[in-house]
C-alpha cells in the first residue's frame, strides 16, 4: 500500500545504533521545512546551562522514536502479528511527527505563547503544511489517523500506547538519549529486554511477567532523571529568567516603545499562526535575546545580557510565604523591580501514577497465570515508590548582585 524506497535509508545514532528506513512516506516527512526545523529547537531546552553537552536536538529524538516504534511494530512479533501495514506505517509516521509543535526552549515557550506544542502539533499535521501536503499525497485519512494516534484519540489503543503510554517508545527515547547526552548514567535501562517482552494481549500493550525487572529499572531511571535533569534548578533558573525578559519586553511594547524585535512581537501579541510558529527556534530566540541587549531600557537589556552570558539568578527553596515576602523586600531594596527580579517556580513528580486519572496510566504486567494486572500489584519495589510521599521542590530566584 506504502511505496518503499530502492534502498533503505541508514541513518547513525549513538542511542539505536542504525535509524533504518524503509517507506518513502517517512523519508518525504523527512524533507519537509517543519521537520528540518526540528535541528534548530534543543531537545533538552536550557539543560545545557547544566549539562554543557545536552545540545541534542528535537528532530535526532524524533528519529529516535521513530526507530523504536518501527522496530515494535516490525521486530516485536505479537505487535507485527497484531496490526496492518497501514497500521504500523501510521504508528511510525506519529513517533516521527510527535514534536512537531514545540517552541524554542520547550516547556519555558510554552508559558510565555499561552498556548501548547500539542496544539501546533496538531495544526501542522491538518494545516496547510508542507508535511499535510506529503501525508495527502500518499492516503487521503492519513493526516487525521497519525494525528489522532498523538492526539491519544484513536481508535485503536495499543496505537496510541506504542508512541505515547506509560512505557512508550517516546519516553524510552528521550530517557536513553538525555541520560547519553547529559553524561549522567541514571537514564539507562534495559531496552533491549523491554522490546523483546512487551507484546499485546486483549487489545492492551503489556509486558510479560519476565521482563518486569527491565520495567522497574525503567520506573527508577524515570524517577533519577526527572529530579537530576529535568528539574534541575539551574536549567529551571535559566527558563524561569526567560519568561520574565519576555514579560518585560511585553509590557515595554504595551507602553507604545518601538519593537525591537518583529518575530517577538507576533508571539507576545498572539500570533500563532503557523507561519509565526516556524519562524520561532533557538536561533530566532538568541538572535533577539542580543537585539534585547543593546537595548536602553535598563531592565531588558540586564535580562538579556545575563541570559546570554549565563550569569544566571540564585536560587533557595521557599519554606513559607514569609521566605518570599523577605526577598522580595531585600532585593527592592538592592534596587530592582522585583517583578522581574524575584521569580519563583514549583517542581513536582512521582515516578509512576497508575491511580490517577484513567487506566491509560496503568503498565500492564501480563501474569504467568495469563491476567493483566497493573504492574504495583505484582512489583513490591513499584509498590514502595507508590508510598513515597509526594516531592514538592518550591524555589525562589533572585540576583546575586
Ligand atoms: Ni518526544
Amino acid at each position: 500500500m506504502f511505496d518503499k524506497l530502492d534502498e533503505i535509508k541508514v541513518l547513525r545514532d549513538p542511542i539505536h545504533g542504525y535509524v533504518k528506513i524503509e517507506y518513502k512516506v517517512i523519508w518525504d516527512c523527512l524533507g519537509t521545512k517543519e521537520f528540518q526545523r526540528l535541528r534548530r529547537i534543543k531537545q533538552l531546552g536550557a539543560s545545557f546551562m547544566v549539562y554543557h553537552t545536552a545540545e541534542h536536538s528535537r528532530f535526532s529524538h524524533s528519529l529516535g522514536v521513530y526507530e523504536l516504534s518501527r522496530q515494535l511494530v516490525f521486530d516485536n512479533q505479537s505487535i507485527n502479528d497484531y496490526l496492518s501495514e497501514y497500521e504500523k506505517v501510521c504508528v511510525m509516521l506519529a513517533a516521527l511527527l510527535h514534536d512537531l509543535g514545540h517552541g524554542p526552549y520547550s516547556h519555558a515557550f510554552e508559558a510565555i505563547m499561552n498556548t501548547s506544542h500539542e496544539e501546533f502539533t496538531k495544526m501542522i499535521i491538518l494545516g496547510n503544511s508542507e508535511i499535510n501536503q506529503v501525508l495527502n499525497s500518499y492516503n487521503e485519512n492519513l493526516a487525521k489517523d497519525v494525528e489522532s494516534i498523538i492526539a491519544k484519540k484513536h481508535k485503536n489503543k495499543v496505537l496510541c500506547q506504542i508512541v505515547s503510554g506509560q512505557l512508550d517508545a517516546d519516553r524510552m527515547d528521550y530517557l536513553l538519549r538525555d541520560a547519553y547526552f547529559t553524561g549522567t548514567a541514571y537514564g539507562e535501562f534495559d531496552i533491549a529486554r523491554i522490546l523483546r517482552t512487551l507484546l499485546v494481549k486483549d487489545n492492551t500493550l503489556c509486558v510479560k511477567e519476565s521482563g518486569i525487572h527491565s520495567v522497574e529499572d525503567y520506573i527508577m531511571a524515570r524517577y533519577h532523571m526527572y529530579w537530576q535533569v529535568y528539574y534541575h534548578p539551574v536549567a529551571r533558573s535559566y527558563e524561569i529568567m526567560m519568561h520574565s525578559l519576555f514579560k518585560c519586553y511585553f509590557n515595554y511594547l504595551s507602553k507604545g516603545n518601538e519593537s525591537i524585535f518583529k518575530p517577538f512581537d507576533d508571539f507576545l501579541q498572539g500570533d500563532i499562526s503557523l507561519q509565526a510558529h516556524y519562524q520561532m527556534d533557538e536561533a530566532t530566540c538568541n538572535y533577539g535575546f542580543k537585539l534585547l541587549a543593546q537595548s536602553s531600557d535598563k531592565v531588558l537589556s540586564d535580562l538579556a545580557t545575563r541570559l546570554i552570558n549565563r550569569d544566571l539568578f540564585k536560587y533557595s527553596d521557599i519554606k513559607n510565604e514569609h521566605d518570599l515576602i523577605a526577598k522580595r523586600k531585600e532585593i527592592t531594596e538592592k534596587g530592582f523591580d522585583d517583578k522581574y527580579y524575584v521569580l519563583h517556580d514549583q517542581a513536582n513528580q512521582r515516578p509512576y501514577q497508575p491511580y490517577h486519572g484513567a487506566d491509560e496510566n496503568f503498565i500492564y504486567i501480563l501474569s504467568q497465570d495469563d491476567n493483566l494486572k497493573e504492574l504495583s500489584v505484582l512489583s513490591p519495589i513499584v509498590r514502595a515508590l507508590l508510598n513515597v510521599e509526594d516531592q514538592n521542590d518550591i524555589k525562589m530566584y533572585y540576583p546575586k548582585s
